[in-house]
């Protein structure tokens, strides 16, 4: 059976599609192979860009939070995003986040194919509208989907909740408060499922 490290080693080569042409590196999933929980983002920030992991910045901080909120351990759980590339629009100095399109979604869906295939979890988590996009093969709302176990278009459990930057942009405390605490409630309910 082919390895995630083979497979990293083919998306580290990929350019089906011209995201990597601005990119610092392809950003892979990350975490053990025999992990029972599979997080899947939007795409690598500035941050994990550069860091070639997912999910070391702001949101990163914010998902390691909860992670321990949740009780569930983060080296035993694999993290990965929808999208490989860091897709920016340059301003200035900075590099401002920019969201995948349908297309770029539907092409670098082959890769978390080919990771879930390999790590087989229990449990599948969409963290935002990207990550629940490519997981179903369409446009899915969260709120809508929010709170209960789904099936993935190839046939995995998994949940959606929202996208931990999504927290970070909340500027309301108490509403900020209530988002994380129902973030938390999610990957409690994903762990559950291994439970079942
Ligand atoms: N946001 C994501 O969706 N993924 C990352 O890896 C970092 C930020």
């Amino acid at each position: 059976m082919i390895t995630l490290t083979q497979i990293r080693a083919e998306a580290e080569k990929c350019t089906d599609c011209p995201l990597y042409k601005h990119a610092t590196q392809t950003v892979f999933g990350d975490g053990p192979a025999g992990a029972q929980i599979v997080l899947v983002g939007e795409q690598p920030g500035d941050q994990e860009d550069l860091a070639g992991k997912p999910f070391v910045g702001p949101a990163g901080q914010v998902l390691d939070r909860a992670l321990s909120d949740a009780q569930i351990e983060r080296k035993k759980i694999y993290i990965t995003n929808a999208v490989k590339h860091f897709k920016f629009e340059p301003r200035g100095k900075r590099r401002i986040h920019s969201r995948p399109n349908a297309v770029e979604i539907r092409i670098c869906h082959q890769w978390i194919a080919r990771e879930l295939s390999t790590v087989a979890p229990g449990v599948v988590v969409a963290m935002g509208a990207t990550a629940a996009q490519s997981l179903m093969g369409k446009v899915i709302p969260i709120g809508k989907n929010r709170g209960r176990e789904l099936t993935w278009a190839d046939g995995r459990r998994g949940i959606i909740t929202v996208h931990p930057s999504y927290l970070l942009r909340i500027p309301d405390a108490d509403s900020k408060a209530r988002e994380y605490k129902a973030f938390v409630r999610d990957l409690e309910l994903a762990a559950s499922l291994l439970r079942k």
